[in-house]
């Protein structure tokens, strides 16, 4: 079996993409080797559709390879570790999701560059916590499991969310009262206001 082959034995991954060494974030990264266009596919993950319990029951470093695709479900492909899974977090990323599994460029990506995607357009659960050291000067220093309520995120990266969250975010917006619905109640409750002024008899 060819390198390339095993590479892409449960996952797929540009030709255009290689592995490097990233020690600072774990051991590896993946880097553009070909000029990249924005939108371009970049990665297609599979594996086993696991639950909860069962992701508790994986080691530490099997989980950090764990892929939330819905609240309570996870994708996980048993067996050596790949270079499709080797993509690190970056909280000025160059990826993100088209649909659960599949990763594209959010903008052109020159060859060298680290290809990244914010862990936030994916991940809700406490274990895949950690300090980032993605070096970007909007780091936010510590990528959480509850980085997709930040608004500032939620209005970055619409359209690029896994969609298990984009559906969380429309259902949490939904249950706001809106900027227009807010404007119109205070302007029906000041003419409301402002009739019972009016018809108010003079004393
Ligand atoms: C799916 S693995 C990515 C590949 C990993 N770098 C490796 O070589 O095994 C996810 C893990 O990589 C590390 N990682 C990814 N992005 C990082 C970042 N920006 N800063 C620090 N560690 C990072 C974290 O330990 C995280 O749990
Ligand atoms: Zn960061």
């Amino acid at each position: 079996m060819s390198e390339d082959t095993i590479h892409r034995a449960t996952h797929f991954l540009s030709l255009k993409l290689r592995r490097e060494g990233f020690p600072d974030k774990g051991g590896h990264g993946i880097v553009a080797a070909a000029p990249i266009r924005r939108g371009e596919l970049l990665c297609v993950w599979g594996g086993r559709i696991v639950n909860r319990a069962e992701v508790d029951a994986l080691s530490e470093v099997e989980r950090s390879y764990v892929l939330q695709i819905e609240d309570q479900l996870y994708l996980f492909a048993p067996g050596p570790v790949e270079h499709a899974e080797y993509v690190n977090h970056s909280c000025a990323p160059n990826a993100g999701f088209s649909g659960q599994i599949s990763l594209v460029a959010l903008r052109s990506i020159r060859p060298g560059e680290e290809v990244c995607f914010d862990y936030g357009m994916s991940e809700s659960s406490d274990f895949a916590e950690f300090d980032c050291r993605c070096g970007a000067p909007s780091c936010r220093g510590r990528v959480r499991s509850d980085d997709w309520m930040r608004p500032d995120l939620q209005h970055r990266y619409r359209g690029f969310f896994s969609p298990y969250l984009q559906r969380r975010i429309d259902g949490l917006a939904e249950s706001l009262p809106s900027v227009s619905r807010v404007r119109s109640a205070s302007s029906r409750a000041s003419r409301r206001r402002s009739t019972v002024l009016v018809a108010a008899p003079a004393t």
